[in-house]
């Protein structure tokens, strides 16, 4: 059974989508990574971010191995390389690309299928897995979702004032929502859930009781 979490930068998606799996008995698949992965061996192979050719053969031939404690790229543990600003900043070069997001789309359902899993991304109620069990779009306010990524990044020594790194949240919204493959958008059959004022565990309260509910009702 897959269970998606979809919404934007900042949402707190990640954390809500680990402890809801964790709560549930269920396996936590983060596919943000899996586009990190790409951009970061694009970056590292020197490909230039116009050739598509290039970057979907690149896509093609490396193995990306995401599971719930490392990101292994090729083998090489590549979790903490993935998550740099640098990696964001190029990363909707390979998020906009259709070949690439098909070619990830297929791996995402290969490493559900038969499980039971909590999606974490952008189209995972939309495109990844239109049948999913249950869908959630998180939401938060802009700001709110600001301050924890400057947070985020701070525990990882990574200095940004509070304006840049909005600035750069609404740049990353803007693209993702008007990408026209897997854009940010909530499947019509999700529950929207404001994250906004509530701790993580409240949050992770709320989904548990609404996804049990959903789960009762449709058994
Ligand atoms: O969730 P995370 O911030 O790690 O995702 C990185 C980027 O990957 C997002 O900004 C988005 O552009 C892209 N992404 C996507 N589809 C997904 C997951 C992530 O386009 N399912």
């Amino acid at each position: 059974m897959v269970i998606t979490i979809d919404g934007p930068a900042g949402a707190g998606k990640s954390s809500v989508a680990r402890g809801l799996a964790k709560r549930l008995g269920f396996r936590f698949l983060d596919t943000g990574a899996m586009y990190r992965t790409v951009a970061y061996a694009a970056m590292k192979r020197g490909i230039r971010w116009d050739d598509d050719a290039a970057l979907a053969e690149l896509a093609r031939s490396i193995d990306i191995d995401v599971s719930e404690e490392q990101v292994l790229m090729d083998g090489e543990d590549v979790s903490s390389a993935i998550r740099t600003m640098e990696v964001t900043s190029v990363i909707h070069y390979v998020a906009d690309h259709p070949g690439i997001r098909e070619l990830l789309v297929e791996l995402q359902r290969r490493c559900a299928s038969g499980g039971d899993f909590v999606t974490e991304g952008r189209d995972q109620g939309t495109v990844a897995f239109p049948d999913a069990a249950c869908k959630i779009f998180l939401t938060a306010s802009p700001a709110e979702r600001a301050r924890r990524r400057q947070k985020d990044l701070e525990a990882r020594g990574e200095e940004m004032a509070f304006e840049e790194v909005l600035k750069r949240q609404e740049e990353r919204d803007e693209r993702d929502r008007n990408r026209p493959v897997g854009s940010l958008v909530a499947a019509k059959d999700a529950s929207l859930v404001s994250t906004d004022h509530h701790s993580m565990e409240q949050v992770i309260d709320e989904l548990e009781s609404l996804v049990k509910k959903q789960l009762a009702s449709k058994s």
